[in-house]
């Protein structure tokens, strides 16, 4: 049997498995690392660099959740450079979202909001075009506000490679781009299961239970595992 292979994470010499990403290596050492397209039920998607690292010989910092661990890397989770990069990422996102956490369902809950705050970043760093688009209520359970939406692709995943329900999907380029269900069938609201698996994986308040709001926000909720009644499978996952 070989034996488990080491990396330096901050200084300190970890052992890990084969396959392991360096984001899996750092949470298994119990080392935090920010993220926002991540999700465990998915794989690995590398789109909102938050996750970043610096590996000693490497001149640019890595996406930690792509970048599979290798005996002897020498990795840093946090320095002032990857603190900047990272509030920068922030900021970039919070140029294209809107300033209402105070009434927003996710306030509390919101992956986007924690960090923001944690590292201090602003919303008018980046002033320009915003989205201005209708809130959304074509799904009897979940709504839908394509303004909160960063892009992360965890609801349009987890609908395509775990539900495997393909209702969702990302559509149209650049500035456009964004969840929907724009391509009718099969991608259509036709054969949504409504397991609320989107709404589970949403970083932000995009998507969230219809029949919640206003009860109680996110983070002031307490949760128990239930059966719920969009499918009454017993998935537990609100
Ligand atoms: Fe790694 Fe988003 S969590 S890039």
């Amino acid at each position: 049997m070989t034996s488990p292979a080491t990396i330096v994470i901050n200084g300190k010499e970890v052992q890990f498995t084969g396959g392991q990403t360096i984001l899996e290596v750092c949470r298994g050492a119990g080392v935090p690392i920010p993220t926002l397209c991540h999700d465990n039920r998915l794989k690995p998607y590398g789109g909102c660099r938050l996750c970043i690292v610096e590996i000693k010989g490497v001149p640019r910092p890595l996406a930690s959740c792509t970048t599979p661990a290798e005996a002897g890397m020498e990795v840093t989770t946090e320095s002032p450079r990857l603190t900047r990069l990272r509030k920068t990422v922030l900021e970039l996102l919070l140029s294209n979202h809107p300033n209402d956490c105070m009434c927003c369902e996710a306030a509390g809950n919101c992956g986007l909001q924690t960090l923001a705050y944690r590292f201090g970043a602003r919303l008018d760093r980046f002033p320009g075009e915003q989205w201005q688009l209708p809130i959304r209520q074509d799904n009897p359970f979940i709504t839908y506000e394509p303004n909160k939406c960063i892009v992360c692709g965890r609801c349009t995943r987890i609908c395509n490679e775990v539900v495997m329900a393909g209702t969702i999907s990302l559509v149209n380029r650049g500035f456009e781009v964004m969840p929907d269900t724009a391509f009718a069938k099969p991608r259509s609201l036709d054969n949504c299961e409504f397991c609320g698996q989107c709404v589970s994986a949403c970083p932000t308040g995009a998507l969230t239970d219809t029949k919640g709001r206003g009860l109680g926000r996110a983070g002031d909720v307490t949760k128990v595992k239930t059966t719920c009644t969009y499918c009454g499978t017993g998935c537990n996952f609100f």
